[in-house]
């Protein structure tokens, strides 16, 4: 995602994800790392990805210091609940209802989302997580959302039916759907899941893999 210049990575899942096997990581850029939680489908490149860029990991204290170990010393540790100011905007980390073990068996902490408020705008990346009535907190706590990016695979987080009150609890109309399709537990229909949006005049955003678009 570019935010006022910056460019931002969330859970950078490519080497071992099928479905992005035309994706070479060590072409891409990025200023910061945002990591919601420790499953190595969410910190699976950020190691090498950081590396190569030098981009600031953000994520859970635990995470952080999980990557310092592996020679990643600018990382910005955070946890749920607390803001911070960075150049691009300020991130404020919110809960998620998930499991969050690294992939070496660490703790990985609280498992979070991020509510990313810039000039402009603002976004929320739940990051892998259960419908939770605790998203009816974000409303109030930030100014209206442009996009949510919310997972709608089922079987390991919200479906679609939980993702469309998802958007209502977070007051936001348009929706970028993560987490499906990969691990064949998780294919959908996406006609359906379109669908399911637009019948409550909500727009959901499918993009393929390597596609850019503005929103
Ligand atoms: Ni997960």
């Amino acid at each position: 995602m570019n935010i006022s210049g910056k460019v931002l990575l969330f859970d950078p899942f490519i080497t071992g994800n099928e479905l992005a096997s035309h994706i070479d990581i060590h072409s891409l850029r990025a200023d910061y790392i945002l990591i919601s939680h420790g499953h190595s489908d969410h910190t699976g490149d950020a190691l090498t990805i950081a590396k190569n860029t030098g981009a600031k990991i953000i994520s859970s204290y635990e995470i952080v210091t999980w990557f310092a170990k592996q020679g990643l010393t600018n990382g910005h540790p955070m946890n749920t609940g607390g803001r911070f100011a960075f150049d691009f905007g300020a991130v404020k980390c919110v809960n998620a209802v998930h499991s969050s073990q690294l992939p070496d068996g660490s703790y990985g902490a609280n498992p979070m989302g991020f509510v990313i408020e810039y000039a402009g705008g603002a976004v929320y990346y739940s990051g892998d997580t259960a419908l939770t009535m605790d998203m009816k907190l974000i409303p109030m706590m930030c100014p209206q959302l442009t996009l949510a990016v919310l997972p709608i695979g089922d079987n390991f987080t919200m479906g679609v039916a939980d993702a469309v009150l998802a958007s209502d609890f977070v007051d936001c109309y348009n929706v970028l759907g993560v987490h499906y399709d990969t691990f064949g537990w998780i294919k959908m229909d996406h006609d359906k899941a379109k669908q399911a949006f637009s019948g409550k005049g909500k727009t959901l955003h499918l993009m393929t893999i390597g596609e850019t678009r503005e929103f």
